[in-house]
């Protein structure tokens, strides 16, 4: 049962974290939000220097929490790829620095791969094939998890992810950054049927629809129209119908294309990550329509939604119970499908023994 120490500073948040096997050890995360929200998203450069300043204190902070000492670690993992160039770079500096230092092997692990494995961090028991529905700021996909590893990618959103579209929405609407938490707030006084909006069906070139892609930006476009609209016929904007006829939209499009790809496939559980698993609208929705259909659905709890470094430590320490451990010449990508996640490893760097 390999001990991993991991690091995570993909976006806009520094996180360390301990983790043995699936159960957690330590947990530290050191948000920026505050730094970006001034400029009303994150600003790359802004975010890796952020990262440099809180990663020394981080590390410190996650191995004293852990209440183990370098000798208790049996590997060092980074987040390598997706997500922002320079905020990668320190992360993966930082472990690799590490793992020589102590000896250690070193694991790089996709951000998307640790979204997923959040779900084993609540859910110890849980065993692979199922699907996972991802739903975070930079995606949105439905993927067909078989192993360690090994993923298919059925649907994914053609434009903005659905954390976009809630940061996007939020912006025009003058809500602020991040949008998803203060739009999920806002609806809960609203009337989810107070306005129609288009759902983003995919049409497919032989005719229907796309079962399973979704796009995001036709919404964002109704958003900003209904928005622009209103505020001209100079009534108070209704912001509570909105935000919930807007979030509504969302649940139902993700709702309805989960389900379906669950069914198809004959996946009997549906484990959902990415900060958008914290939507309230979301969660009530999926919940209702999986029991419907006799499926389980499974939301970790929002501190394995967002950004951690704990599902990167889990899948890393998955990795390297099948001996896969990453070269010290790994650089980081901005971009990297899922499918390709074994690009990162070789075989045979450790034993779990
Ligand atoms: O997974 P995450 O922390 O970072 C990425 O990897 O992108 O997701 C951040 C996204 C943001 O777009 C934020 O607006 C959204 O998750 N989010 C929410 C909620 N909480 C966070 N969206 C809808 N409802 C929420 N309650
Ligand atoms: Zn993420």
């Amino acid at each position: 049962m390999p001990t991993v120490l991991a690091l995570e500073t993909s976006c806009d948040e520094t996180a360390v974290a301990v983790v043995r096997d699936r159960h957690l050890l330590s947990n530290v995360v050191s948000s920026q939000i505050q730094v970006h929200q001034q400029y009303g998203g994150v600003v790359p450069e802004v975010a890796s220097r952020q990262h440099l300043e809180a990663m020394n204190w981080a590390i410190a902070q996650a191995l004293a929490d852990s209440g183990l000492g370098w000798a208790g670690i049996d590997g060092v993992a980074a987040t390598c790829a997706p997500g922002l160039v320079g905020a990668l770079l320190v992360g993966l500096t930082a472990a690799k620095t590490l793992a020589i230092l102590h000896n250690k092997p070193f694991i790089g692990v996709h951000h998307l791969e640790g979204h997923i494995y959040a779900s084993y961090l609540s859910e110890p028991q849980l065993e692979p094939p199922f699907l996972c529905l991802l739903v975070s700021g930079g995606h949105t996909s439905l993927i067909y998890v078989k192993g360690c590893g090994q993923y298919e990618t059925l649907g994914e959103t053609r434009d903005d992810a659905a954390g976009e579209a809630f940061d996007k929405v939020a912006r025009l609407m003058g809500l602020g950054y991040p949008g998803g938490p203060v739009i999920d707030r806002l609806a809960k006084d609203g009337n989810p049927q107070a306005f129609a909006l288009p759902e983003g069906k995919i049409s497919l070139p032989e005719g229907g629809y796309h079962p399973y892609d979704s796009s995001f930006s036709g919404l964002k476009t109704a958003m900003l129209r209904l928005t622009q609209s209103l505020q001209n016929s100079s009534k108070l904007l209704p912001v509570a119908d909105l935000a919930a006829s807007f979030q509504d939209t969302v649940a139902r499009s993700l709702t309805k294309r989960a389900i379906a790809c669950a069914k198809d496939y004959g996946l009997g559980a549906i484990a959902v990550g990415g900060g958008v698993a914290a939507n309230s609208g979301l969660r009530l929705r999926l919940q209702e329509a999986a029991e419907a259909e006799n499926l389980r659905v499974l939301f970790p709890p929002l501190k394995f939604c967002t950004d951690n470094a704990a599902m990167i430590a889990c899948a890393a320490a998955d990795h390297l119970k099948h001996g896969h451990t990453s070269p010290l010449t790994l650089g980081v990508q901005s971009r990297l499908p899922l499918s390709q996640v074994m690009s990162l490893y070789q075989s045979g760097g450790y034993s779990s023994g």
